[in-house]
């Protein structure tokens, strides 16, 4: 695997590999690497020439201060890991190589910066107001901002995300198109632990009484999944509701079932082709997300 920490060598290397014609994969990381993310690189592989994986903990994407300090470096095994994967290009480098000061000074001020449209108009509509989106404001234009910056670089056929950030996923497919860039979004299953737990880097941070409870939130997608088609959905809402008031380790943020295309909340099965139910949790200083889908 070859390794790069600037555009500039990056973008030069990658252009030689475009002149032979040759496919690129794109998946972008913020380290801290598990089975989910390497699930991306094995899915990558089996469809393109060359794939490329990046590693860049986003501060832009980041609402909480106290989280982006928090979240896990782990650049030596996440290494090995993607080596062992066989990905071929990573991608690793300094916040000033991503970003300007006067976008770093945009979040420091908390301003939304939209400079990354590069004067198109993008607008997410109502996809970035619910959920993650009302929950963790500014959140996803960080993440727009950071994946079109990426994308420039990287210019890849094929970009592939996990469904574990369903949300997100809805967001890029959004922003492609609205940019008018070539690039077809391949939506990755979830992994999970064994116990059911979707793999994430902050699970972890959860202490061993936490990681005892935390399998409770797939058990209940799961649980919805196999009742839904029998009971209206105020009570399936009920189920996941009712179990989190008399639990005290795990605070429930939301559970929704919305529909697939427009993350709207649904009220009737019948009015939507395709259905997810999302959750997020809060613990003590870890928040995790998960999601099923219904049909
Ligand atoms: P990160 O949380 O590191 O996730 C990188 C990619 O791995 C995302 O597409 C995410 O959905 C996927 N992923 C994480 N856990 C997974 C699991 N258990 N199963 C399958 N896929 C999983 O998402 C981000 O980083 C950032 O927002 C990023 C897109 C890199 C922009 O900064």
């Amino acid at each position: 695997m070859i390794i790069f920490n600037s555009v500039k060598s990056l973008e030069n290397h990658l252009t030689d590999l475009q002149k032979q014609q040759k496919t690129i994969g794109f998946a972008p990381t913020m380290g801290a690497l598990h089975m989910g993310h390497i699930s991306l690189i094995s899915i990558a592989k089996a469809q393109c020439d060359i794939v490329v994986s990046s590693i860049f903990v986003n501060p832009t994407q980041f609402n909480d201060l106290a989280d982006l300090d928090k979240y896990p470096r782990t650049m030596d095994a996440d290494i090995a890991l993607l080596e062992k994967a066989d990905c071929d290009i990573l991608f690793a480098p300094e916040v000033n190589e991503i970003y300007s000061e006067e976008e770093l000074n945009a979040k420091r001020n908390h301003k939304e910066d939209f400079s990354w449209t590069q004067g198109k108009t993008v607008d997410f509509g109502l996809l970035d107001k619910v959920m993650e989106g009302a929950h963790r404001p500014g959140h996803f234009n960080g993440v727009a901002q950071v994946v079109s910056k990426l994308f420039r670089i990287v210019n890849p056929n094929k970009a592939f995300f996990g469904q574990k950030d369903f949300q997100q996923l809805s967001i890029i497919k959004s922003m492609v198109k609205q940019l008018e860039m070539p690039i077809e979004i391949i939506a990755c299953p979830i992994v999970r632990e064994e116990d059911g737990l979707a793999m994430s880097s902050r699970n972890r941070r959860l202490s061993d009484e936490e990681r005892k409870e935390v399998p409770s939130i797939s058990k209940l997608l799961f649980f919805i999944k196999e009742i839904y088609k029998t009971h209206p959905i105020n009570q399936l809402k009920e189920v996941v509701t009712n179990y989190y008031e008399k639990e005290s380790l795990i605070h429930l943020e939301y559970f929704d079932i919305v529909d697939s295309e427009t993350l709207q909340s649904i009220t009737d099965f019948n009015n939507s082709k395709s259905a997810v139910a999302c959750i997020a949790v809060k613990l003590k200083t870890v928040r995790l997300i998960d999601n099923v889908i219904l049909y």
